[in-house]
């Protein structure tokens, strides 16, 4: 079964003039797969990865994780989906401004109830990959743009979900 199917995918932003920014999209994605996406600036690669992570709905067409339509699932279910299988690493890094690095890095655990021990555990093991472990007590605004990519890549690979 693939991780990830995209059945004729549409995707259409209404507004005063509609703009059709993904048309009939279908592919498949098997585990342990790496896909990259490229076009030019404004050519729906943003909105491809907002569909796929369920943060925006298509107009048309499925899509199915793991074989299951998340979009079926119940609001608090996901969520739960979400913050389990999904790890995400915005354009825009979405980091929150008044948690430090680390604190950002193990979100998804926090939100998930995870004991301390095991948020240490992992988020020093992450850090030490991406070389962050010297700015874990820095916030947001005295990091470079590098470092704030490296920590939303962390927070995003922190609770090993299916789909990054
Ligand atoms: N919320 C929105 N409402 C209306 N149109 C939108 C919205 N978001 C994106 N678009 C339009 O959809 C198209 C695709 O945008 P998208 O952000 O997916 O592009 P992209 O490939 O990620 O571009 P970039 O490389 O610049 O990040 C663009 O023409 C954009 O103007
Ligand atoms: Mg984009």
């Amino acid at each position: 079964m693939s991780i990830l199917m995209l059945e004729e995918i549409t995707k259409v932003y209404e507004g005063k003039v509609a703009h059709l920014a993904i048309n009939q999209l279908s592919f498949e994605v098997e585990k342990g797969e790496f896909l990259a996406v490229m076009g030019p600036s404004g050519s729906g690669k943003t909105t491809l990865l907002n569909l796929i992570s369920t943060i925006d709905r298509p107009t048309s067409g499925d899509i199915m994780i793991n074989g299951l339509d998340p979009l079926q699932l119940k609001s608090n279910d996901l969520s739960l989906f979400r913050r389990r299988q999904l790890g995400f690493v915005f354009q825009d890094f979405n980091l929150l401004p008044a948690l430090t690095v680390e604190e950002n890095m193990v979100l998804p655990l926090t939100l998930d109830g995870q004991p301390v021990s095991v948020m240490k555990e992992k988020v020093n093991k992450i850090a030490e990959q991406l070389d962050l472990t010297t700015i874990l007590e820095k916030r947001p605004f005295e990091i470079s743009g590098g470092q704030a990519q490296r920590t939303a890549i962390g927070r995003a690979l922190i609770h090993e979900p299916s789909i990054i």
